[in-house]
């Protein structure tokens, strides 16, 4: 079992390892002593197969269990799936010293996290994440939220769980698309600050990820948001890859998963990089052939306009102006805020 600590405003930590959820009761009876109740918040794929041995843990600790399930898809991460959450527990009467579970992927936990950041002005919630990308990305760090229709993410808040366990077992039930799906953010922390890593993909692209690699992504991410908890700076290098991923899910109407888009959008990033004269040629086709290797589309489909449009409505849009991640070379990125006149330049190069 590998436990890394999170030294936020609010402390925590996140346990990796084969059983790790089997702590959630002991933590509870330790750490949430004064709760009552606990709602666990799952999706419709995640909930029939794991609902039931959360509940009876947390039935162990002697809490009052209730199940909140919604329909699977990233269509489900917004204001109505959020009100529908805060009306169920204001119906079941909780309050702030209770506390929610998000049990599943990225769409659970941002989803149950944003409810707990602004019921009755804030509760506690644990993250179970189910799936690699919630392993090692969105479980951590504490961005919640949920989508508009205008793009992701437009809508959240940061507060951090007060626990993370990323049971390995949960792995072992994840179809082998949302594997790739979390593969996609593991290669954004190879690009991003471990060339090893980078270079043992290199080797092996298509085998399962074991929990040191898991545990080593977490604690990159862990290094990044200890020092700027609200992405005021160094924070914006893990979305590496994002502003063009973000555009490519809008633009699939979410057909494609976010760790896919992110995959593609690495390739999209370091080609941008490249023709800036910031990225080498090598490093560049290094990349683009791992995103290939790994099984991910390293171009896409859409125009060069529809592409540059839907990244005008990213979320890092900031004035007349949007910060890019670029790789330097493999393992060392850099922040370059890029007027929005030169979206379409960027975009073309990026093809
Ligand atoms: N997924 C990027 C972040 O948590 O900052």
């Amino acid at each position: 079992m590998t436990r890394i600590h999170v030294q936020t405003a609010a402390p925590y930590e996140v346990t990796v390892g084969d059983g790790a959820s089997a702590q959630l009761a002991a933590f509870v009876a330790g750490e949430l002593r004064r709760a009552r109740k606990a709602v666990v918040v799952a999706d419709s794929n995640v909930a029939p197969l794991h609902s039931a041995a959360v509940r009876s843990s947390l039935s162990s600790a002697g809490l009052d269990v209730y199940d909140f399930v919604f329909p699977a898809g990233e269509r489900s991460k917004n204001l109505a799936t959020y009100g529908a959450v805060l009306d169920f527990l204001a119906a079941n009467h909780f309050d702030r010293t209770d506390f929610a579970v998000a049990l599943g992927g990225g769409v659970t936990g941002d989803l149950t996290g944003f409810a707990a950041a602004t019921y009755k002005r804030g509760m506690a919630f644990i993250q179970l994440p189910t799936s690699l990308l919630a392993m090692v990305d969105s479980s951590v760090g504490g961005k919640t939220g949920v989508d508009l229709s205008a793009g992701k993410n437009l809508v959240g808040a940061f507060h951090q769980p007060c626990a993370v366990f990323c049971d390995m077992a949960f792995l072992s039930t994840l179809p082998e698309v949302w594997r790739m799906d979390g593969m996609g953010e593991v290669l954004k922390y190879a690009v991003l600050g471990d060339a090893n890593l980078f270079s043992k993909l290199e080797k092996a692209p298509l085998s399962p990820i074991g929990e040191c690699a898991i545990a080593g992504c977490i604690g990159m991410k862990r290094d990044i948001v200890e020092k700027d908890e609200r992405e005021g700076g160094v924070r914006k290098l893990l979305n590496l890859g994002h502003t063009f991923a973000h555009a490519i899910e809008l633009l699939s109407g979410y057909a494609v998963s976010h760790g896919r888009a992110v995959a593609t959008g690495l390739a999209m990033s370091s080609r941008a990089a490249a023709k800036m004269g910031v990225l080498s040629a090598a490093d560049c086709v290094r990349i683009e052939s791992l995103v290939s290797a790994m099984g991910y589309e390293a171009h896409v489909r859409f125009s060069v306009d529809g592409m540059a449009d839907a990244m005008l409505s990213d979320k890092k849009v900031s004035g007349d102006a949007i910060d890019l991640v670029l790789p330097q070379e493999i393992g060392r990125c850099f922040v370059r805020r890029t007027p929005l006149s030169d979206i379409g330049k960027v975009v073309s190069d990026a093809f």
